[in-house]
């Protein structure tokens, strides 16, 4: 009796102090899903070469109602929920779903433990359970995209050896998926970032070509932005007007309530970018984003954002020095000519009524991190998949393109 007490006493004991003290440690290529008041955050890689070994399984969340201090570690209210046995994946995403909208759905990613393409966690019951059903083969570096009553796309992604342009749709009530056979889809990405718009259509941004990494017009161009239709099941360009954004991987985009897509970071082959841009969906235009006070260092990538109220909250990543980081960066995007980059987030400010869109659902989708911002991390990660898939791929086509590189 007493033996038994004393344990769980401690346990009791080490289970509090856990939860008082959590904070996390840099990271990058995480994922991240917002659900209620509570920003979600799973895996990622704590270092910066991309290893198995720097793979993180950890799961934990951001109580958003509650206020914080960006600047004060201390003051950010973090809960771990690591374990509830939380699965060990890189470079994967997720989105939720389920008939409640309180399920978090991790897709795709590389696993030294060979897992299923799918896992879920269910944030009420705190379990994690595994979906088996017959799906797209492996592959990384997606964007999962929620769209009307569950259903999840899957497009594209990193894998191998052919590189396939796929898109899937997941449907979360019944855990089963179907392969669109739309024609004239674009060419296979990953790094890219997906976002369903108001009406459903999910727009594709950015992102690059596997096979010749190195080559720049390998890169999306960020003017060619294909739409799915996921209603009639066909796929379009979107025309927008405006200057380019340069090309990018790797970077984060979210949708405000008036339909601004505003996206930040990510990296080229040629470096690290620190820059916002803005799409505003509703003129079909890009501008660059106007940020009031930039932040000295502030270039990131393989980070994710996530809108919460007024702001957009840029978590983790790696800086352009490769150091990763462990911090929260919070901009303020509630004005559309204006940005600011504020330390401390107060709960309940919302957009001003002027600029909602009465129709507007705000999608629960938030990019899957991705990976590298510096060339010679790039090439690790070619060498690190190279080595888990050195079976199936071409052996010549990896050093062509390694050679190919000007670091
Ligand atoms: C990555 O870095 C870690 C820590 O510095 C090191 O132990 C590991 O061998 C490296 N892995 C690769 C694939 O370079
Ligand atoms: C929290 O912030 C303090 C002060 O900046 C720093 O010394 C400490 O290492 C941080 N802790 C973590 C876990 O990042
Ligand atoms: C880069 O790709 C373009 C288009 O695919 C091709 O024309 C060009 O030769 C490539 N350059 C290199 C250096 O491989
Ligand atoms: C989208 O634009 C690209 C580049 O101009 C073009 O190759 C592609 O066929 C277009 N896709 C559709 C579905 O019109
Ligand atoms: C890397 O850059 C970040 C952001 O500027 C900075 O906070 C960090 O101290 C730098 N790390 C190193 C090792 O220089």
């Amino acid at each position: 009796m007493m033996y038994f007490s004393f344990y769980n006493f401690i346990f009791l004991l080490n289970f509090i102090f856990t939860i008082a003290a959590f904070i996390p440690n840099g990271r990058w290529i995480h994922s991240s899903v917002l659900i209620d008041k509570k920003l979600y955050f799973k895996g990622g890689n704590k270092i910066n070469n991309n290893s198995i070994e720097g793979l993180t399984n950890e799961l934990f969340y951001l109580d958003i109602s509650k206020p914080f201090t960006t600047t004060d570690n201390v003051s950010i209210p973090w809960i771990d929920l690591t374990y509830t046995g939380s699965p060990l994946k890189g470079e994967a995403t997720a989105c939720i779903g389920g008939k409640n909208n309180d399920i978090i759905f991790v897709f795709g990613g590389y696993s030294p433990l060979n897992q299923p393409f799918v896992n879920q966690f269910d944030t009420s019951k705190q379990q994690w359970s595994n979906i088996q059903s017959v799906g797209p083969r492996y592959r990384q570096d997606i964007s999962c995209a929620k769209f009307s009553g569950g259903l999840i796309a899957i497009f594209s992604g990193l894998s191998d050896p052919d590189f396939i342009n796929d898109l899937w749709i997941f449907d979360t009530l019944t855990f089963s998926w179907s392969l669109s056979n739309a024609a004239n889809a674009p060419p296979q990405r990953f790094g890219y970032c997906a976002i369903t718009l108001p009406d459903e259509n999910i727009l594709y941004i950015g992102g690059v070509k596997f096979t010749d990494l190195a080559n720049i017009s390998s890169y999306i161009p960020m003017n060619i932005l294909p739409l799915y239709n996921t209603k009639s099941h066909i796929w379009t360009n979107m025309s927008i007007s405006g200057p380019i954004p340069s090309i990018r991987t790797l970077f984060s985009a979210i949708l405000t309530p008036d339909r601004r897509i505003i996206i930040f970071g990510g990296c080229t082959n040629g470096g690290a970018l620190g820059d916002l841009w803005i799409l505003d969906t509703v003129v079909f235009q890009w501008s660059i984003g106007k940020i009031l006070n930039s932040v000295e260092g502030l270039v990131l990538c393989g980070h994710t954002a996530t809108l919460v109220e007024i702001y957009i909250i840029v978590a983790f990543g790696s800086f352009i020095n490769g150091s990763l980081s462990s911090k929260l960066f919070m901009l303020d995007v509630s004005q559309k000519d204006s940005y600011r980059w504020v330390n401390e987030f107060t709960t309940n400010v919302t957009f001003p009524s002027n600029t909602s869109i009465s129709d507007f659902k705000i999608p629960s989708l938030t990019i899957g991190a991705i990976t590298g911002c510096v060339i010679f991390l790039v090439i690790l990660i070619i060498t690190m998949l190279c080595y888990r898939t050195y079976k199936i791929l071409k052996r010549k086509q990896l050093q062509k393109a390694i050679k190919n590189m000007s670091i």
